[in-house]
């Protein structure tokens, strides 16, 4: 690390971001591979090299303890899994967690058999792709036990994807550069997968034959909506109308809206983007506002869409909430602009009071900003079809958090406060399309990295997930911001007024502070109830089941930060059970927890085991850099012929039942 000595040892997606920029320096995988492996015949992009951490002060040598109160113990009645590293997963005693879908298993009648050591583009479209990470489910006649699952494909690991690609050069680990079927397959691999599963004798099965399967891909022809849509700074070579755009990246966690569509939201677009643009260019302040071009995928090296100097205006067309008709294969996925362009973790939603419908989006990067969007129209629960352009009118507000524990919502409309003309906003479209821009100049409150943001139809309230901010000095920390140097992350949970999603104001409070409880300096805030195994770093995604209660998956607890993989925690957040956390399953080694979704009767928990056997070197049972010929795990095939593989598992009760009570 050059930019400062954190008191904790960061996570690796930490330590490879070393580049001091306060908003355009997301981590990526990109930026891991950078920091991993050097790299032969690259196209130079503008990231520079950077070195994983070098060790620091370890926790262990931290060892007071704070006092806390007794508090009632978990409402959760399955026994903890113990928390830890090893090459598989872990479940809770009494039920199974099963495999459901395994990177190029075939969705389709027709699709190839999966052989790693051949892929192409041509199979991967006819398979499930790479790194899963949102999961929704869609029932199919209002099934528990049939319906349509949703997994977004986040992004690739070329280095444990593709044979041959990672070779040792005078005992350095070089990555080869890939080949143009390698990036084909890249791009196929990326966007989401809309597959019928049906449940048979208590256990899922994928139903090959389903007339709604269809893979969405970096090359899937998608419609641009709402503000933005045919406006100059959206037209390019390929597209004078600034309505079409090929392909979706980067779909981290996203939604399925009341009327069942399909929300899949653009996170990290900046690593897919090269080249460079002068530095007077009119774009060039927007985009080094979302640190494009960051330049760690390879495909502007086949594709001119992904240089920035040759298509300056294409990064103008990625960064949305795409919505998409589940229901019918054949309609063009919709990029709904009037959500905003940022790097989006999701949009989870809920119908409030009156009937308009209230989507809350996080912005991933440190010190960026929590929003919301509410509909113009109302859900109509009698007509699908009046629904599907909701999300192309509406208001979408930024939020700003005073110290007393009240919030305000601060509309993003064009002509009020600064987001005029004399700023450099002609219209809506500017807004959407520089909407991080427009959230600095209405004061937003900076917020260590927003992730999933959950509101919850039972208590009313709403569940931030912010990861984590190492940056975050002691001078910058606030109220609803509380630790410097935040290295494990925290919850807030938002009360809007009078119970209306739709209110411009509310209140909020911290739920809890993450981290190992039994240091002191940590000073995380789960309950006395807690267990060494029930406490997590870095929340990333949740749900609530339908009792309401909350569920918190996590991204980047490892070896080196917490002593323990990543997972999925049952926390409360009611009575004097409150902030109690409960861990009900891990992951193998070098993975990170997505999803998780419940079916509507709560009898089957979906999560998304993303990118497995990543890292490994500071993980003493395998103790050096993982790549395809040399995994710290083969999971979940355990078969020295396969890849390790990531995939989505479906966790149900022995015997049957409701997963909790
Ligand atoms: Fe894709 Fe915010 O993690
Ligand atoms: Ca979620
Ligand atoms: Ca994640
Ligand atoms: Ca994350």
């Amino acid at each position: 690390m050059t930019d400062q000595t954190p008191i904790f040892k960061t996570s690796q997606l930490e330590a490879a971001d070393a580049e001091p920029r306060n908003h355009s320096a997301n981590p990526t995988m990109g930026e891991l591979i950078i920091a991993r492996f050097s790299r032969r015949g690259f196209l130079a992009g503008s990231l520079a090299v950077s070195a994983i951490a070098a060790t620091v002060s370890p926790l262990a040598l931290l060892s007071a303890r704070p006092a806390r109160a007794q508090e009632g113990g978990s409402a959760f009645s399955f026994t903890e899994v113990e928390a830890g590293i090893d090459e598989t997963h872990h479940v809770a005693e009494g039920y199974d967690a099963d495999i459901l879908l395994r990177w190029g298993d075939g969705l389709f009648p027709d699709a190839p058999e999966f052989d790693p050591t051949a892929q192409t583009a041509a199979a991967q479209e006819r398979q499930f792709g790479y790194n899963n990470d949102y999961v929704g489910y869609i029932p199919l006649e209002g099934s528990s036990e049939h319906g349509l699952l949703v997994v977004n494909h986040e992004y690739t690991n070329p280095h444990l994807m593709f044979p041959g690609l990672v070779t040792l050069v005078e005992g350095e680990m070089t990555m080869n550069p890939l080949t143009k079927e390698q990036v084909d397959v890249e791009l196929a691999a990326h966007g989401g997968t809309i597959v019928e599963i049906r449940k048979v004798d208590g256990k899922w099965q994928v139903v090959k034959e389903g007339a709604l399967n269809r893979r969405i891909t970096a090359n899937t022809e998608m419609e641009i909506t709402g503000p933005a849509a045919g406006h100059d700074r959206l037209k390019t070579n390929a597209d004078p109308t600034g309505t079409r755009v090929f392909g979706t990246i980067n779909n981290c966690a996203g939604g399925v809206t009341p009327w069942g569509t399909y929300i899949m939201a653009e996170e990290n677009i900046h690593g897919y983007f090269s080249g460079e643009l002068p530095a007077d260019h009119p774009e060039a302040a927007n985009y080094d506002r979302l640190g494009i071009p960051e330049g760690s995928y390879e495909w502007a090296n086949f594709y001119d869409r992904f240089d920035i100097s040759k298509e300056p205006n294409e990064p103008n067309r990625f960064g949305y909430i795409v919505e998409v008709d589940a229901m019918d294969p054949n309609t063009m996925p919709k990029k709904r602009t009037a959500l905003g362009r940022f790097k989006h973790e999701g949009a989870e939603s809920i119908v409030n009071k009156d009937g308009r419908v209230v989507f809350y989006l996080g912005d991933d990067e440190r010190f960026d900003y929590v929003y919301k969007f509410v509909t113009a129209g109302s859900y109509n629960p009698d007509d699908r079809a009046a629904n599907m352009d909701l999300l192309d009118e509406g208001t979408l507000y930024v939020a700003r958090f005073a110290e007393d524990g009240s919030m305000e919502w601060l509309p993003l409309v064009h002509g009020e406060g600064p987001l005029t003309e004399e700023n450099g906003f002609g219209s809506q479209a500017d807004i959407v399309i520089e909407t991080r821009r427009a959230a600095d100049l209405l004061g937003a409150t900076k917020m260590d990295r927003p992730e999933d943001i959950q509101p919850n139809g039972v208590n009313g309230k709403v569940y931030v997930m912010l990861t984590n901010n190492t940056r975050r000095t002691a001078e910058q920390v606030d109220g609803v911001n509380p630790r410097a140097e935040n290295a494990f992350g925290h919850i807030i949970e938002i009360a809007e007024a009078d119970g209306d999603f739709a209110a411009t104001t509310g209140t909020w409070e911290v739920l809890l502070k993450c981290g190992d409880p039994s240091i002191a300096e940590v000073g995380a805030t789960f309950s006395s109830a807690t267990t060494e195994n029930g406490w997590f770093g870095m929340p990333d995604n949740c749900a609530v089941d339908s009792l309401g209660r909350l569920w918190v998956s996590t991204d980047g607890n490892n070896p080196s930060d917490t002593g323990r993989t990543d997972g999925l925690w049952a926390v409360d957040t009611e009575g004097d059970a409150r902030a109690t956390s409960k861990l009900f399953f891990r992951v193998p080694v070098g993975a990170e927890m997505c999803g998780p979704l419940f079916t509507p009767d709560d009898e089957t928990a979906f999560v998304a085991v993303q990118h497995p056997a990543d890292g490994g070197d500071d993980w003493e049972g395998f103790g050096r850099v993982s790549y395809y010929e040399d995994l710290s795990t083969r999971w979940p095939d355990f078969n020295p012929d396969m890849p390790v593989r990531p995939s989505v598992v479906a966790i149900t009760r022995q015997g049957g039942g409701k997963i909790a009570v």
